[in-house]
């Protein structure tokens, strides 16, 4: 099928070309962010496919939709981004890839917090500049410490056993509890008590009406001094406003966040060159207990096969007129 793929990056374009050996699709590949100005670029191509950063709001699925396509292939798991009951009424497929490695994300995460508690980060600059003092550098072993995990979806299960690895006690909370974690040893609280009892919170839950802003500064002040936050998934889960303010209280020991509330214009990109206009990601930026990557958690060889994978195929079965197993559409 002939489609166009929007906001393509060097480093996933490989996956596509290899992986289209198996299908023989008609690929084509554009950088530009799929938004309302970009959109008029799928004319003629019945399918497109986005990324995470792209905005699919209602101008832009009326744009897609005027140009002729008739599906919208997502490559990532959440689907936060489209308007679902805008492609709905215009009569739009969306599909996305549901799964490709919950180990990418979850080890992702671990990345961020073994970092931030070992100080990897400022380690890493003062060895290169011939400083070897080892002050301001002290970590915590995660070993006997509680770790809340909330959202124990793939994700946030593949995290809780890596916890349970290092020796964590762990706790979680979830809409739904996972009766393989809890005979592994992990305990489902109620949202509050995970809060105040959790030396490190790790966030795993998809973003929505419910889930935005479930970090705000009720929720911090509940926390434990010194608290380890990481974020692997979506930024606006946690009020930035209040995790500053807590930052700068040092209340919060460090955040690890490969994800940020308004990342949509800046992550993916090289804005070395350019003055950062964003003033809370720059005061973000300034605390040394800190980790920023820009959403790069899904980023593994073996993560990016099985996005390309399950895209091309989610694209074969629409063309075959096959169901759509991987469609997400408003409930
Ligand atoms: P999943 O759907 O397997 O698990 C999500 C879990 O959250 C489910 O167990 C669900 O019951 C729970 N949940 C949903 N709403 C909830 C609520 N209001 N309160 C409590 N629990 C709730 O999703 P998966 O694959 O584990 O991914 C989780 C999130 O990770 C995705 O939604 C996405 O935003 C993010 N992600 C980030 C990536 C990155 O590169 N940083 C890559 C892939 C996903």
């Amino acid at each position: 099928m002939k489609f166009l793929m929007f906001d393509t990056h060097r480093f996933e374009r490989q996956s596509f070309e290899l992986a289209n050996r198996d299908f023989g699709h008609d690929l084509h590949f554009v950088e530009p962010r799929l938004t309302e100005e970009t959109a008029v670029l799928a004319k003629g191509f019945p399918a497109v496919c986005a990324f995470a950063n792209d905005r699919l709001n209602r101008t832009t699925l009326e744009d897609l939709k005027n140009c002729g396509v008739e599906l919208v292939a997502l490559r990532s798991a959440g689907f936060n981004h489209v308007d679902l009951s805008a492609a709905k009424e215009l009569g739009l497929r969306v599909v996305r890839v549901p799964e490709y490695s919950p180990y990418s994300v979850a080890e992702h995460a671990t990345c961020l917090l073994l970092s931030l508690d070992r100080k990897v980060h400022r380690a890493y600059n003062r060895v290169r500049e011939m400083n070897f003092s080892l002050d301001g550098l002290v970590g915590f072993d995660l070993h006997g410490k509680t770790v809340g995990v909330i959202g124990t979806g793939k994700i946030g299960r593949v995290f809780c056993q890596i916890m349970l690895g290092f020796g964590c006690q762990v706790v979680a909370y979830d809409l739904k509890k996972d009766a393989d974690l809890e005979k592994k040893g992990v305990t489902y609280l109620e949202l509050n008590n995970l809060f105040q009892t959790s030396d490190v919170i790790s966030l795993h839950i998809p973003l929505n009406a419910e889930t935005k802003h479930l970090v705000d500064a009720a929720a911090i002040s509940q926390m434990k001094k010194g608290v380890v936050l990481i974020n692997t998934g979506r930024g606006a889960l946690i009020d930035t406003k209040a995790l500053i303010q807590a930052l700068k209280a040092e209340h919060l020991g460090g955040a690890g966040l490969d994800v940020y509330e308004e990342e949509e214009k800046i992550f993916f990109q090289d804005l070395s060159e350019h003055i950062l206009q964003d003033d809370q990601l720059a005061r973000l930026l300034t605390f040394p207990n800190v980790l920023i990557t820009s959403h790069q958690g899904f980023l593994t060889r073996e993560a990016l096969a099985n996005i390309a994978h399950t895209t091309l195929n989610n694209i074969a079965d629409y063309e075959a007129g096959r169901p759509l197993v991987n469609e997400v559409a408003v409930t």
